[in-house]
């Protein structure tokens, strides 16, 4: 189980780590060759049609490898796709793969005839064209696949790009907006390399089990970039776009720095960290103050999220920290902003009598029969573990859950015997408790997956149409797990 002494712990040992790695033996291990790549910026507030063809391509991950890769519109992952709220952006999504897929919006509260869950299916050849109507506030969201049964594969192929939504907040408040400069997308992701540098995707059932993690770091697709900042605040819009790794970042000098925003929208005030916990599928928005003008490695701590209480974690390395990416500090770029605004927006206040109905749901990460049964040998295809929400595996036929348009419903997730991040489409939500208590300030705003350690407590707004024939879905994020069947669907009419 992760308890927060055990993050702490980690986070001890990995900003050690880091310390001695920059002084000691170990500082040619990491030697951060690569320039941070920034992805093609599309703003759609001008042309409201974006295009995006899924498809291969080729890319080097790490310096001289060049492989087959797969990406929207790009060699690896994708564009950022910049929207503003008020205005319906028409996608036009052509899958050039020869696998069927379909590409979800996380993040977007839209109706989900558009969402691009798995009823959705794109067919190798064939094109979907989306009408997403943007109502919602600023935020970094972003898209990946979502086909049942093969998300997690294909994310890890390279299927995945940024979103942002925009309604002149972060200008009103003058935060850190000069794209590329002072304002960095970092998708943060992981994988194991062959010897020919093309990342290897064959989980095996303990894979399954606690989620597949590769031993090497990458950040917008490369491994260990460094990026060059200017000497100013500089926001950071970090997504998890892992399969299954939780990162716990923090600075090689232990600088605080301030998170501005969650999953669905900026904070009530900027909120001050040491290290940041961020689960696979959640977005944080965070400034770093790089006035010093001192080089600083970004790194992440061990993940040590596990069943049976991290026991099976055994001895795999793709477990450990590392070094993510170095920033260093040019003087000569424009960084326009110096200093931070104290209060961000108005949240309104979660108040959980408004609750129209609670649900429980809980995570069945070790569905007791397979285990006692003296193997896996109960997952969809015959073999390999299956995963389940209140003891039913994902069914694309049954509607789990009828909610009623217009109502906040409370829903408490408990998990079993490790942490998951738990995620629901077509809505922002707030989290009501953790374990009990209230969550930590960085954790009050808006949200759309929550990583659920014992159990969670949130307060959801249902306001999209889902009818029954395309349902919303609820899962776990670690993808592995959504996969063999730790998902759910609900309708809402
Ligand atoms: Cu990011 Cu249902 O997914
Ligand atoms: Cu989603
Ligand atoms: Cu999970």
């Amino acid at each position: 189980m992760l308890t927060r002494r055990r993050f702490l712990a980690a986070t001890a040992i990995s900003t050690c780590a880091v310390i001695t790695r920059s002084g000691g033996h170990a500082a040619a291990a990491t030697s951060f060759e690569l320039p941070l790549p920034i992805p093609r910026l599309i703003d759609a507030k001008a042309d409201r049609n974006v295009s995006l063809v899924a498809a291969r391509g080729t890319h080097a991950y790490r310096l001289g490898q060049p492989v087959l890769s797969f990406g929207y519109s790009a060699p690896v992952l994708g564009p950022v796709v910049r929207v503003a709220r008020g205005q319906s952006v028409e996608f036009t999504v052509e899958n050039r793969t020869d696998a069927p897929t379909t590409v979800h919006w996380h993040g977007l509260v839209i109706p989900s005839e558009v969402d691009g869950g798995p009823h959705n299916v794109l067919a190798p050849g064939t094109t979907w064209k989306a009408s997403l109507p943007i109502e919602q506030s600023e935020t970094t969201a972003w898209f990946h696949p979502h086909p049942h049964g093969d998300t997690a594969r294909q994310v890890y192929s390279g299927l995945a790009g940024m979103l942002l939504v925009e309604d002149g907040t972060g200008e009103r408040l003058g935060l850190p907006r000069s794209y590329g400069i002072d304002d960095l997308p970092l998708i943060l992701q992981d994988r194991y390399f062959g010897r020919d540098g093309a990342p290897v995707y064959a989980p095996g059932p303990m894979d399954i089990m606690g989620g597949y993690r590769g031993d090497t770091i990458i950040v917008n697709g490369v491994s260990a970039p460094f990026a060059r900042v200017p000497a100013s605040l500089v926001r950071l819009r970090l997504l998890n776009g892992a399969n299954a790794r939780i990162f716990d970042l923090a600075f090689s000098d232990r600088r605080s720095f301030h998170v501005v925003a969650s999953d669905g929208g900026y904070l009530a005030a900027p909120v001050a960290v040491q290290h940041l916990l961020i689960a696979p599928g959640e977005r944080y928005e965070v400034l770093i103050d790089f006035s010093n003008g001192a080089e600083v490695i970004l790194a992440t701590g061990p993940d040590d999220n596990f069943p049976m209480m991290g026991m099976m974690r055994g001895n795999r390395s793709s477990a450990d920290g590392g070094s993510v990416m170095k920033f260093t500090v040019d003087r000569d770029m424009p960084g326009a902003v110096k200093s931070m605004p104290q209060q961000l927006v108005d949240l309104p206040p979660v108040d959980r009598s408004g609750a129209a109905r609670r649900r429980q749901f809980v995570l069945n990460d070790m569905m007791m029969g397979g285990m006692m049964g003296g193997g896996f040998g109960f997952g969809r295809s015959g073999s390999g573990p299956a995963m389940a929400i209140n003891g039913r595996p994902f069914d694309m036929e049954r509607i789990d859950v009828e909610a009623k348009r217009g109502t906040n419903e409370l829903w408490e997730i408990v998990s079993q015997s490790m942490a998951h991040p738990f995620h629901i489409h077509g809505t922002q939500f707030r989290i009501l408790s953790l374990n009990g208590r209230s969550p930590p300030p960085h954790l009050q705003g808006w949200k759309d997956t929550v990583l659920v350690t014992r159990e969670a407590q949130i307060l959801v707004p249902f306001t999209q149409m889902a009818g029954r024939d395309k349902p919303f879905m609820y899962h776990c994020h670690i993808l592995e797990h959504e996969d063999v069947g730790m998902m759910g669907q609900f309708a809402c009419t």
